[in-house]
């Protein structure tokens, strides 16, 4: 039997799942930390991803301890300390600031499909990695990644293209991360042998 399943994600000991939601074939590794996100078909983490307030596309490669979303403290105010939002933790008559937690919220991460997260990066939150983008280990993503670059350091940038733009735009046309899970299976062999120009060749019409 295979070990992941198209009806229910694997979600290994020790995470922390809080209004999120997987696509088919998805896989959380232990002790991750996943909040108010979507994880799409075939995407999965390694130990201790910690994942807020994103939406990851399909078949996304997201190594450990890699952070998207970390949170931000007010700035502008007498105080950054988080009295100043999660009041309820120190007083009985005050209540947590519901309008500062909505607008955290509202900064998504949008990661495309096809992606690599190297072990450690950080992505901001409200940052889009297009997809088939790669994410060198350590990272720290400041600002939107165009498809398929490989972006390192900190702050990020841009380090080579994955595949050239023309490649990326056929890739990204052809779209085979929306392909029927047999259609992959049949697939699986061209995917391992050939270069992607020539799985282009191949598989258009
Ligand atoms: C980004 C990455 C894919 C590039 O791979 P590569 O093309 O084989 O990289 P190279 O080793 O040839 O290095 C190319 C350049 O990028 C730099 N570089 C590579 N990885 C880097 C990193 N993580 N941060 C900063 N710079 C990096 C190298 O120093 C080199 O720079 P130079 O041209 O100035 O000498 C790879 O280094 C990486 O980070 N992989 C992630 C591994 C990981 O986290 N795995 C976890 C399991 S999924």
């Amino acid at each position: 039997m295979p070990r992941l399943s198209p009806d229910t994600p694997f979600i290994h000991d020790g995470c922390t799942i809080t209004d999120s939601q997987f696509g088919t074939y998805c896989e959380i590794g232990a002790g991750s930390r996943i909040a108010h996100s979507s994880v799409d078909d075939y995407s999965y983490c390694d130990r201790y991803a910690d994942i807020a307030n994103a939406s990851i596309g399909k078949f996304s490669n997201i190594a450990s301890h890699v952070r998207i979303g970390a949170t931000d403290h007010p700035l502008e105010t007498a105080s950054c300390h988080h009295f100043l939002y999660r009041s309820e933790y120190y007083w009985d008559d005050a209540e947590a600031d519901d309008a500062f937690f909505a607008r955290r919220k509202a900064r998504r991460a949008h990661i495309g499909h096809d992606t690599w997260i190297g072990h450690a990066a950080m992505i901001k939150p409200g940052i889009t990695l297009g997809h088939g983008v790669v994410v060198a280990s350590g990272a720290v993503v400041t600002k939107d990644v165009a498809p398929y670059t490989i972006v390192a350091g900190n702050p990020a940038r841009p380090l080579r293209d994955r595949q050239p733009p023309e490649i990326a735009e056929r890739m990204i046309r052809l779209a085979w991360w929306d392909w029927p899970h047999d259609a992959l299976r049949a697939a699986l062999d061209d995917f391992r042998s050939l270069s992607a120009g020539a799985f282009l060749d191949r598989y258009e019409r």
